[in-house]
């Protein structure tokens, strides 16, 4: 029995009422959350986004129609309440902005009843997240999913402003369009008026934000929708959205400087937080040397040490193998952890086994100054002085080493800093520590497809004095590109990019495409290129990553209304799906065989 709202107007939200209502007349409007009856008085909680308002029904202060009615109520019953705001009578709920308030209903509609829903509605839920990804719009009806998708609004609705205050104009790029590489697979979609061809969802708005600088909009930004067919993670999605600018006449630090005053305003309206500006900066080569990634979570230390010259006469074949074949030998310090059982070190490296690494060398400095360690038996006693020495070896230290070639070094070790960290309880949750990470490599050695492939994106502009070492030394030069890291997430990148026909032509060429193949991709980009290019240089961030590193949260689900799961489909819609053999057929298309999703 489900009644109209005709005639009645919602005076406000539960949460907005305060001790300045008192004594005055409100309708509220929302859904149960729970109702005790105690005889002659029924409580109910009241719930819309806003919080939590404790409604009591009196028998004698509402009819006896009223107060039957109140008695049928269950959770997550829609409904209308009139009443008078007054302070609590019983004991205050500290726990809710409301707590120090009721309202005495004299009026109750029911506007939709409601099933028993299949998990409570509650803040920290234990239910299983498929059970909930299932039932989507019951979770977000949770307090703590509404609080991450206001401050996603509110996010985007300050960023806008700010930009719009700088000057940037938002302009929207197109969804059915031709592939943007950005270094993963495309989501491509079949034209029904041209058989056999394809759009491709954008991997971002790359291209087409470059094209916009090339016709005079000179700072462009865009909240976008970006579409990218890859593995998903804790921090990824197929679809995902990002903060995107591209700005004209500039260099890179025109860039960092308006992206360090939008973070440090976000973050002040938002958070309460000030961001001390300038952001440190810091070159790829110092990242990876120091922590081995090119994303430090820089909350601590535990840096990384080169100990290959340390090594370097020692005995240990695993030590000389990696020097041999040009990789390094290198270590971290886990202070006070030298006292770890055996058998926790043994999961150390299975965990380092599981970045690839063949194993983990460790020396535990006892209390005495002795060593225990797994390779003490080829090392003179003098070489194992020497290492404990450049590893800053105190009584009580473990000391973890990796040897092999030196990207999966740092690799491992940087994933092993983060691992130690969270184990001895080393990160200050409440920081937040920005870095920009800049000078990255330009290109990138892909042993699979035994070819140069773009770090950041082929559009990126090498360093001015790098740019002789193309033809030479292609895996040195570094690019003009940059990373905004926050608590060891890239919550952002960009770069500044190739404006000269010559130079985007030569990029193309040490990537491997032919001509051809350039021109057939990004002819359009070339020909714009030949009428009148400005500088320019730009940056996307990742606004889910951006999101959850602001409410300190780790699931990145958590931000997003409707997400996918980590086969990429939907759990409440349950896409993707099979579809009509006549809309196939219309599109030109066979399925061969329906194959079995990649678990
Ligand atoms: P990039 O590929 O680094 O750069 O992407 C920019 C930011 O987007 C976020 N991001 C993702 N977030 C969630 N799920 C994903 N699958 C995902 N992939 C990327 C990250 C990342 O830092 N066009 C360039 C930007 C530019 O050069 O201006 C680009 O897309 O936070
Ligand atoms: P092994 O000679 O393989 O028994 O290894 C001796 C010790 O060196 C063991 O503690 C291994 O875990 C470790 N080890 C093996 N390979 C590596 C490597 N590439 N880097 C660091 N330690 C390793």
């Amino acid at each position: 029995m489900a009644e109209s709202m005709k005639g009645l107007k919602r005076t406000c939200r539960c949460g907005e009422v305060t001790k300045a209502n008192v004594g005055e007349k409100v309708t509220l409007m929302g859904w149960v959350q729970k109702n005790r009856n105690k005889g002659g008085l029924i409580f109910v909680d009241l719930r819309d986004r806003s919080g939590i308002m404790q409604i009591i029904f009196e028998n004698g202060k509402c009819s006896d129609e009223i107060f039957a009615k109140a008695g049928k109520l269950r959770s997550e019953f829609v409904i209308a309440v009139t009443g008078t705001v007054q302070l609590r009578s019983g004991a205050v709920n500290e726990n809710l902005a409301t707590g120090a308030l009721e309202v005495v209903a004299e009026d109750l509609r029911i506007l939709s009843e409601s099933e028993t829903p299949p998990f409570p509605i509650e803040e920290n839920s234990k239910t299983r997240e498929e059970v909930r990804l299932k039932y989507r719009s019951l979770d977000l009806r949770r307090p703590d999913l509404q609080r991450n998708l206001i401050l996603r609004s509110k996010v985007a609705m300050l960023t806008r402003q700010f930009l719009d205050k700088e000057g940037f104009l938002e302009i929207e790029t197109p969804m059915l369009t031709k592939s943007t590489p950005e270094g993963a697979r495309d989501y491509l979609v079949p034209s029904r008026i041209h058989p056999g061809s394809f759009y491709a969802l954008p991997q971002s708005p790359q291209l087409f934000k470059q094209l916009l600088m090339c016709s005079g909009y000179d700072r462009y930004m865009q909240i976008a929708r970006c579409f990218r067919d890859e593995d998903l993670r804790a921090d990824r999605q197929p679809e995902f959205t990002q903060i995107d600018m591209e700005l004209a006449f500039v260099d890179v630090e025109d860039v960092i400087d308006v992206n360090e005053r939008l973070l440090a305003y976000l973050f002040h309206e938002l958070l309460g937080v000030e961001v001390s500006l300038p952001i440190q900066r810091m070159t790829w080569q110092e990242a990876m040397d120091r922590f081995g990634s090119d994303k430090p979570d820089l909350r601590f230390g535990m840096e990384l040490k080169d100990v290959s010259d340390v090594v370097r006469d020692s005995e240990f074949a695993v030590f000389r193998n990696a020097l041999e074949a040009g990789g390094s030998v290198r270590g971290i310090n886990a202070k006070g952890q030298g006292g770890m059982p055996r058998k926790k070190i043994d999961k150390l490296v299975e965990f380092a086994k599981g970045y690839g690494a063949k194993g983990l060398a460790y020396i535990a400095v006892q209390e005495d100054g002795t060593c225990k360690s797994s390779f003490a038996k080829f090392m003179t006693e003098d070489q194992m002085k020497q290492l404990v020495q450049a590893m800053d070896g105190e009584p009580g230290d473990l000391l973890l080493f990796a040897a092999d070639k030196t990207k999966m070094v740092w690799n491992v070790l940087g994933a092993l800093r983060l691992e130690l960290a969270e184990q001895m309880d080393l990160i200050d949750k409440n920081e937040y520590r920005f870095v920009w990470i800049t000078e990255f490599p330009l290109l990138e050695w892909s042993e699979e497809e035994n070819r140069y492939t773009a770090m950041h994106h082929p559009f990126t502009m090498p360093m001015d004095e790098d740019i002789p070492l193309l033809d030479t030394d292609p895996g040195a030069v570094r690019a003009k590109a940059y990373d905004i890291v926050l608590n060891g997430s890239e919550i952002g990148g960009g770069s500044v990019r190739i404006h000269q026909n010559d130079i985007q032509e030569k990029m193309f060429e040490m990537l491997g495409f032919t001509k051809e193949q350039a021109h057939s991709q990004f002819g359009f980009l070339l020909e714009a290129f030949r009428y009148g290019v400005p500088p320019h240089a730009g940056l996307a961030y990742g606004l889910d990553r951006l999101v959850m590193e602001m409410a300190k949260i780790d699931n990145i689900r958590d931000v997003i209304a409707f997400p996918k799961v980590k086969d990429a489909s939907c759990l409440m819609t349950e896409a993707p799906s099979p579809v009509d053999p006549a809309q196939l057929e219309e599109l030109g298309l066979k399925i061969e065989t329906a194959a079995e999703p990649e678990a």
